[in-house]
């Protein structure tokens, strides 16, 4: 099953949103199936926003997400990297649909509460830099069949 890296960032984890979050990407039916707090050091930051590099927000976009703890997932689902975007909604919360996670839960572009992966290669990258291959736990859901035709 496909498998997508998401990530609540230190604004999220501030601000107690972890569980509403995650309450969401379970009642979608989306499994995780790994999970944990951490703290991202600058090395980690810049290899994880390595593509924007050299852009005006690059500084404080590294600033904001080692700024405190973040709580990383992997979640796997049927197409799930292209389901858990729209999701979150468009990366300026503002301009984020009603409902989502981010046009419900943010303002600023610079606090947009949850990371997505954006495509499958970024996600299997993602993935490797956050997590070792063991903390995935690979198991299987009694309730799949009710959730998958
Ligand atoms: P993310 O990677 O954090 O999930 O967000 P995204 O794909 O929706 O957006 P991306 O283009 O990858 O940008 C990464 C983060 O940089 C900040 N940003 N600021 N001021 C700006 O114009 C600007 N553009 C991007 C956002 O916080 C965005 O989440
Ligand atoms: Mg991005």
């Amino acid at each position: 099953m496909e498998r997508t890296y998401l990530m609540v960032k230190p604004d999220g984890v501030q601000r107690g949103l972890v569980g509403e979050i995650i309450t969401r990407i379970e009642k979608k039916g989306f499994k995780i199936s790994a999970l944990k707090m951490l703290q991202i050091s600058r090395e980690m930051a810049e290899k994880h926003y390595g593509e924007h590099v050299g852009k005006p927000f690059f500084e404080s976009l590294v600033g904001f997400i080692t700024s405190g703890p973040v709580v990383a997932m992997v979640v796997e689902g049927k197409d799930v990297v292209k389901a858990a975007r729209e999701m979150m909604g468009a990366t300026d919360p503002l301009k984020a649909a009603p409902g989502t996670i981010r046009g419900t839960m943010g303002i600023d572009i610079g606090r947009n509460v949850i990371h997505g992966s954006d495509s499958k290669e970024s996600a299997a990258r993602e993935i490797a830099l956050f997590f070792d291959e063991k903390e995935l736990c690979d198991y299987k859901r009694e309730i799949d069949r009710w959730i998958y035709e």
